[in-house]
């Protein structure tokens, strides 16, 4: 008896281990797939917790129009700064903050994307317009930094620094009595 070529044992070998091949092709193909769909899904889409500030209405409404700018002191004892970047400066300009004290910077962007770095300490962030950057810190003693926009955002991006003025607690705590937002040159 005879067999057709297609039923002979090595003939099956062959077939079973085709079929064995492209299933782990599939699945090798299957998780880069789903590596470079989370991949690029994690780029492109913003973090489901992000806080938006629109920048076309910023000195109109909201938590940075400008009398809102600057230091201000928490029921809780903590400071908030806000702060803007725009085409080539920060507002304020200069920001005062008391050492020894938890500091939340709330921060956005009025036009294109900047960097906000101060200089001597782990604050690093970017000023995306649309969003708002919020970072927590604390100073250790009274002392001054520079703050430099570290993201390059036009011509006079080199121009573009801040200041930030660490003063004792009691000495903000005295300032905070008679206004509400600190800024240096209050
Ligand atoms: Cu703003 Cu560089």
């Amino acid at each position: 008896m005879t067999l057709e070529p297609t039923h002979t044992g090595e003939a099956v070998a062959a077939r079973i281990e085709r079929r064995w091949a492209t299933l782990s092709i599939a699945i090798v193909g299957l998780l880069v797939g789903m590596a470079a769909f989370v991949g690029i899904h994690q780029v492109t889409m913003p973090q489901g917790h992000v806080e938006t500030a629109d920048p076309r209405t910023l000195h109109l409404s909201g938590e940075f129009i400008e009398s809102n700018l600057g230091s201000a002191l928490e029921s809780d004892g903590s400071v908030t700064v806000h702060a803007i970047g725009q085409q080539y400066s920060f507002t304020p300009q200069c920001i005062v903050v008391p050492a020894e004290t938890p500091v939340t910077f709330r921060a956005t962007s009025a036009d294109v994307v900047h960097g906000l770095l101060i200089e001597g300490t782990n604050v690093n962030t970017m000023l995306v317009p649309g969003y708002v950057s919020v970072l927590q810190t604390r100073f250790k003693a009274p002392s001054e930094h520079v703050m430099p926009c570290q993201e390059f955002c036009g011509i006079g991006h080199q121009g573009m620094w801040g200041k930030i003025k660490v003063v004792d607690k009691a000495a903000f705590l005295k300032l905070t009595a008679a206004r509400r937002r600190l800024t240096c040159v209050d």
